[in-house]
């Protein structure tokens, strides 16, 4: 059989999701808002204008769609000059075996994030040749939870929702795949990801035995 699997990127192959949160951070600290890792799960897959409203509503500061835009810009930028000096050293532990694994099998591999900065990403990491689609935050309309993002995935790779496996490491990400109708995977702490199918800490812990289980069910 044939099944597709759907990676989300940020948190799940690059350990980016750390410095989303330190851009996010200097933009709160500017605004005087609080903003710990706990309300950092809250901004996890969720798109970047959308993560803004978030940490605005937590301090409950209006502001003008003037400093919005401003506050977007440097968010990104802050974001980006982390990311210069990128490469595969900086993919997550496991995340290459299991993508070697897929190909070997000759399974259909996807991304499915809801970054605008996905593809210089694969490419810096050299992970670009494995996916035989992306879809990114340039395509889609509807942020995580709504499952928008994975169900183009599966449609370009040809294969039905139910037979599409999607690793996200957010909560959003998670509820997006469950509402999807497909089969979630959490990769990070089963106190955060409790909503999904089955729970890794990283894909070290996921044997290839798992993974041939998967392509068989
Ligand atoms: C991913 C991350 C989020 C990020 C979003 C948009 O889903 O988990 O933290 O805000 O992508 O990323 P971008 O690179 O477009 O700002
Ligand atoms: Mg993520």
């Amino acid at each position: 059989t044939t099944k597709a699997f759907i990676f989300d990127l940020d948190g799940v192959i690059v350990d980016t999701a750390k410095y989303h949160y330190l851009a996010w951070k200097k933009i709160a600290d500017q605004l005087g808002i609080e903003f710990t890792h706990e309300h950092n799960e809250l901004l996890k897959g969720v798109s970047r204008v959308r993560s803004l409203d978030i940490i605005l509503e937590l301090g409950k500061v209006n502001a003008s769609q003037e400093d919005k835009e401003k506050w977007l810009i440097q968010k990104n930028e802050d974001y980006l000059s982390y990311l210069v000096d990128m490469d595969e050293s900086e993919i997550l532990p496991g995340v290459f075996t299991i993508l070697q694994f897929l190909k070997e099998n000759n399974q259909p591999i996807a991304l499915g994030s809801a970054s605008k900065n996905a593809r210089p990403i694969l490419e810096k990491t050299g992970l670009l040749p494995y996916f035989d689609a992306v879809v990114d935050g340039n395509d889609v309309t509807n942020a995580k939870p709504d499952p928008e993002v994975f169900l183009m995935a599966a449609k370009l790779l040809n294969t039905k929702p139910e037979d599409s496996i999607v690793f996200e490491d957010s909560v959003a990400g998670v509820q997006a795949a469950n509402i999807g109708n497909m089969t979630s995977i959490g990769i990070g702490e089963a106190s955060t990801l409790h909503e999904a199918k089955y729970i890794f800490t990283d894909f070290t812990a996921i044997d290839t035995a798992f993974i041939e289980e998967l392509i068989k069910g």
